[in-house]
């Protein structure tokens, strides 16, 4: 079996930048970058500057993503302390609610109780509420879970501890799903000294025994696999003060193929982490006639083949056991051997 095709790819964690980052990446670049990784529906995060936290700036991002775009996307929008009252207006235009409980790129973060009951007693049940949370504040967010008895999203997994504090709270039944991403299964602190800034990200890589606990739990509590696709270009990542983050929309597939071939996982459960999960988590609608290609020819990842405005990737120079050839989106071929097909506009806006 050389080629194969799989179901058009869900990343419910990317960045692309919209507004105010848009020398990083764009709704053109970074959708451009997502069916280069046979990727053809994504979920936009909300750190952007400002931060998508009011109907101002969530209305302004939608206004632009309905121009640029080549795949679908939905736009979270983002908790803040300063802006409880809008949340119910955000809620009909948003893809879902995005809390930042630790300290990363960007002003958006929630630290006090009152702005967590708002969002979890005004967010419309129908829709997740996804948190970056870190170690203890995972314990927070299951609590959370419990008490309003509502779904929460574990947002890029990454230590022995949360994995298996998320496990033993799905044991009790909580209604709780996470994420991990392919930094965290495929690179570790060793890589993160030998990549300096360019393997700098929140969470940061972990120790060999955190990657092997993700593995330990890739056929069971791990829900999805989400890029945190997190562009910053060469020139911030080199400055004194380097914005952590790293992209990954292009290498995500090409590397859970690598695991396929050296039967870390099967294809099914691949299909299940990278499309149905994440559909079903976030309600996402159905994309007709949508398939991407896959070809199981090793190559080389090379940061010069990279789509993504920042042109770059933490995975430079590794090999990979398979890549993507097309992408067919509602019946139009919109990628072919490194080309992007799509025009902007082919994508729609989802929620
Ligand atoms: O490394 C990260 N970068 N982690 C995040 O949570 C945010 C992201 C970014 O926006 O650059
Ligand atoms: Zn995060
Ligand atoms: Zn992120």
């Amino acid at each position: 079996m050389n080629t194969f095709f799989l179901p058009g790819l869900i990343d419910v964690h990317t960045h692309l930048r919209v507004p105010g980052g848009e020398h990083k990446e764009d709704f053109r670049t970074g959708t451009a970058a997502a069916l280069a990784g046979g990727v053809t529906m994504i979920l936009a995060m909300p750190n952007t500057s400002p931060p998508i936290s009011t109907l101002e700036v969530l209305d302004q991002a939608r206004r632009q993503a309905a121009e640029d775009i080549l795949c679908d996307v939905g736009i979270y929008a983002g908790a803040s302390p300063e802006h409880t009252a809008e949340l119910p207006a955000l809620a009909p235009k948003a893809a879902a609610l995005k809390i930042y409980l630790n300290d990363t790129f960007g002003p958006l973060r929630v630290e006090d109780v009152p702005t967590l009951r708002a969002c979890f007693q005004t967010w419309p049940r129908d829709k997740m509420i996804a948190m970056h949370a870190e170690k203890q504040s995972v314990a927070v967010g299951i609590g959370l879970a419990a008490t309003y008895e509502r779904p929460v999203h574990f947002c890029h997994i990454s230590h022995r501890e949360e994995i298996e504090l998320i496990a033993d709270a799905k044991m009790q039944g909580l209604p709780i799903t996470c994420e991990v991403t392919p930094h965290h299964l495929f690179l570790d602190e060793a890589d993160a000294a030998r990549l300096g800034n360019l393997g700098d990200m929140r969470p940061l890589l972990g120790t060999a025994d955190d990657v092997a606990a993700l593995w330990e739990h890739i056929n069971d509590t791990i829900d999805c696999i989400a890029t945190d696709h997190a562009p910053h270009t060469l020139e911030e990542k080199g400055s004194d003060s380097p914005p952590p983050g790293v992209p990954g929309l292009e290498t995500s597939l090409p590397l859970l193929l690598t695991a396929v071939s050296e039967n870390r996982l099967t294809l099914e459960r691949l299909m299940e982490l990278m499309h149905h999960n994440p559909r079903r988590i976030f309600d996402l609608p159905e994309q007709p006639d949508t398939r991407v290609e896959v070809e199981m020819t090793p190559f080389t990842i090379r940061s010069a083949d990279m789509k993504s405005k920042c042109g770059w990737t933490p995975f430079d120079s590794m090999e990979a056991a398979g890549k993507v050839v097309r992408v067919v989106l509602r019946g139009k071929m919109v990628y072919e051997d490194g080309r992007i097909l799509a025009q902007a506009g082919n994508g729609r806006l989802i929620a």
